[in-house]
C-alpha cells in the first residue's frame, strides 16, 4: 500500500490485513509503555485545512507511538492567509523531510492531486476530502463494529475476519458525509449489508448505484431490517448554504422534523434488538441527529470508535511506512 485515499482502495484481504493489524496495535495500547519503535527516525506531517478534533489528534497520538517524528500544520495561522497554494504547502513540508502526509481538505480530490499529480513523493493519508472520502473513518468503524460483533464469545480472541452477516443501518445526512460514502464502500467489501437511510433531500443524486439499500422512513427500516450497527451521521450544517442543503430545496426537513423523523432517541433504542449498537462518527449535535439519552446508552460505542482511531491510524501508518522492515514487539 503507497497511499491510503479512498476506501475503494481496498478490497477485501487488505481491509481484514488493516483490521487485524489494528487489533495487533489495539493490544500494544493496553501495555504501561505504549510506544513502539517501529517509525523511529520517520517524519510524519498532519496537514489540516479543515477543523478536526478526532482525526487530527489520533493520527498525532498514532505517530507519536510508533516513535515517528509527527509536523503539525493548520490552515490558520499558515501561509495560506498570504495566498500560498495545496501544492506549494505540501512541497514545502516535504521539503522539511516528510515520509507521510496525512491531509485533511474541504475540496473532494485534493488528496488524490497531492499523491498522483506527483507533488509530493511521499505516502498521502486522507483524512477527510470534502464530501468524498475518509477511509480512516471507515476503518476504525468497521474495527468497532468486528469487536463488537464478530467476536467469538469462547474465544474472545478469536475475531472473525469481516463484516459477512452483519447489517448497518446509516442514518442522516448523507449527501455531505464522507463518512457514509466510505462506509457504505469498506463496509460492502468486508461482506456487510448497508442501507442508507435519509430524508431524499439528503440523498445523493448517483446513490442508487452504490453498494447498499436506500430508505427514507427510520422506523420502517428498523423494523424491516433489524440492524446490528446503527450509524448515526452529524447534520453537516456548515456545508448547507443558508437556505438549506445544498443539494436540495432547502435543509428540508426542518429540524424539529428532522429529529422527529431521523433521530435517534429512547424510543428508537428500544426498537433495536439487544446486541445492536450504536455508533456516531463525531462531533456530535446533541438534540439534532441523536439524543443524549442515545448518545449515552450502554449501547453506543461512540467512545469506543475515537479509542479504536488511534489503533487504526497506527496500523495504516505502519502498513504505508514501516511494514517491510519492522515487526511488532
Ligand atoms: N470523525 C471525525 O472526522 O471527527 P473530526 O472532524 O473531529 O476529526
Amino acid at each position: 500500500m503507497r497511499h491510503l485515499l479512498s476506501a475503494a482502495d481496498l478490497d477485501r484481504a487488505q481491509a481484514v490485513e488493516v483490521l487485524d493489524a489494528a487489533a495487533r496495535m489495539a493490544a500494544t495500547q493496553s501495555r504501561e509503555i505504549k510506544k513502539l519503535p517501529t517509525l523511529r527516525g520517520r517524519t510524519v506531517v498532519n496537514l489540516f485545512f479543515e477543523d478536526s478534533t478526532r482525526t487530527r489528534i489520533s493520527f498525532e497520538t498514532a505517530a507519536k507511538r510508533l516513535s515517528a517524528d509527527v509536523i503539525n500544520f493548520s490552515a490558520k495561522g499558515s501561509s495560506l492567509s498570504k495566498g500560498e497554494s495545496l501544492k506549494d504547502t505540501a512541497q514545502t513540508l516535504q521539503a522539511m523531510g516528510a515520509d507521510a502526509v496525512v491531509v485533511r481538505h474541504p475540496a473532494s480530490g485534493a488528496p488524490h492531486r497531492l499523491a498522483h499529480a506527483g507533488w509530493v513523493g511521499t505516502s498521502v493519508v486522507n483524512a477527510g476530502d470534502g464530501t468524498h472520502q475518509h477511509p480512516t473513518q471507515a476503518l476504525l468503524d468497521a474495527f468497532t463494529i468486528r469487536r463488537h460483533l464478530k467476536a467469538d464469545t469462547a474465544h474472545p480472541e478469536a475475531i472473525g475476519n469481516d463484516l459477512d452477516g452483519v447489517t448497518v443501518v446509516i442514518v442522516g445526512d448523507v449527501l455531505h458525509s464522507r463518512v457514509a460514502r466510505s462506509n457504505v464502500q469498506l463496509l460492502h467489501t468486508l461482506g456487510a449489508r448497508v442501507v442508507i437511510v435519509a430524508p431524499p433531500t439528503l440523498v445523493p443524486v448517483g446513490a442508487h448505484t452504490w453498494p447498499c439499500e436506500i430508505a427514507y422512513d427510520l422506523d420502517q427500516a428498523l423494523v424491516d431490517h433489524q440492524p446490528d450497527a446503527v450509524m448515526m451521521l452529524r447534520v453537516q450544517r456548515e456545508r448547507m448554504g443558508s437556505g438549506g442543503a445544498s443539494a436540495g430545496p432547502g435543509f428540508f426537513p426542518s429540524p424539529l422534523e428532522y429529529t422527529r423523523s431521523y433521530g435517534l432517541d429512547a424510543r428508537r433504542l428500544r426498537m433495536l434488538s439487544e446486541r445492536a449498537i450504536v455508533l456516531h462518527p463525531g462531533p456530535m449535535n446533541r438534540g439534532l441527529e441523536i439524543s443524549a439519552e442515545a448518545a449515552d446508552s450502554p449501547r453506543a460505542v461512540i467512545l469506543e470508535q475515537v479509542a479504536n482511531g488511534v489503533a487504526v491510524r497506527m496500523a495504516v501508518l505502519y502498513l504505508l511506512l514501516a511494514k517491510e522492515r519492522e515487526t511488532l514487539a
